[in-house]
């Protein structure tokens, strides 16, 4: 079975054939009829066991939009709540004939493990502060699509690095694609291996702005941190909280981007989330074409 668990373990090549995939059934998503018949015999699973706006809509939306049979699995309304596990979870529902199961969950690894034991198609869509694959590729892909190439792009990471899958999945991808990578943030929230990733690390946020072309905004993972609360989100926004002024100070444009969902007023001002200079929607809207060209790969589309 092939899988997407993360980006750490695909290719520079592999990466490539998803954006142009993604390419194609992009041009598909605008027309007035956004269907194709691609997956029309296959039956998709969306398990997810954290809590989830723009991932998990995305996946069901590529799925309808591939002609795929979908079923949405909730651990807070399911049986989990009655002591059941996520194997025996899991096999039940491939026992009513399941093919592609996307999920996600709070613990890292858990889609390997799943990986292990089970027959289907498994799509990580992000497993604690583990890997957010399908972010990261669509990340990239909007980076692509606003400024031709990653090549010797600066990308500037910043926020909360430590408790971040979307940094990690990110930080793989960029570096696959030619880009520099940075990440900023406060040292209680850059971990230590984050250096040998091959990162630049920067505490001051005017600095990591002076030197990217496209900065990516992180929020605060509250529910992740083992030290309540540090910084303080007061602290935070004081010292790193991204605004319009700091950007007009700069000698250049740069783009913005947030994967979701934003902490407005913490780690980014509306007047800049809602700015010409962000691609936030843009990346919405890329989510569902790269989410498609994944599904239709995985499913066998092409090698
Ligand atoms: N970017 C992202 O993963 O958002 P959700 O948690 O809303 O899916």
């Amino acid at each position: 079975q092939k899988h997407l668990l993360g980006i750490k373990n695909i290719t520079r090549e592999d990466i490539e054939l998803i954006f142009e995939t993604a390419r194609s059934f992009k041009e598909v998503i605008n027309r007035p009829i956004k269907k194709v018949p691609s997956l029309r015999d296959i039956t998709i699973a969306n398990v997810f066991f954290e809590n989830s706006t723009r991932t998990r809509l995305s996946f069901e939306l590529a799925e309808k939009r591939l002609s795929a049979d979908v079923v949405n699995f909730s651990s807070s309304t399911s049986s989990v709540k009655k002591g059941e596990t996520l194997l025996d979870t899991v096999n039940n529902i491939l026992a009513m004939k399941v093919d592609m199961v996307v999920m996600r969950h709070s613990s890292p690894g858990a889609p390997h493990f799943l990986a292990k034991h089970i027959n289907a198609n498994i799509v990580n869509a992000g497993d604690g502060t583990h890997e957010h694959p399908t972010q990261a590729l669509l990340d990239t892909y909007s980076i692509m699509e606003k400024h031709g190439s990653l090549e010797g792009l600066k990308v500037a990471i910043i926020g909360d690095i430590l408790h971040s899958r979307v940094a990690i999945s990110n930080i793989f991808a960029l570096q696959k694609l030619g880009a520099e990578v940075m990440v900023c943030g406060p040292n209680t929230l850059l971990p230590k291996f984050i250096g040998a990733l091959g990162v630049k690390m920067e505490l001051d946020v005017r600095k990591a702005l002076r030197w990217c072309d496209v900065a990516n905004v992180l929020r605060i993972q509250l529910e992740r941190q083992q030290i309540k609360y540090f910084p303080s989100l007061r602290e935070y926004s004081l010292y790193y909280g991204i605004n319009k002024k700091m950007l007009d100070e700069l000698d250049k444009e740069i783009t913005i981007m947030h994967p979701g969902p934003i902490n407005r007023g913490v780690e980014l001002n509306s007047d800049v989330a809602d700015s010409e200079h962000s691609i936030i929607l843009e990346q919405v809207q890329n989510g569902v074409a790269v989410r498609m060209a994944v599904l239709y790969l995985l499913a066998g589309g092409k090698d």
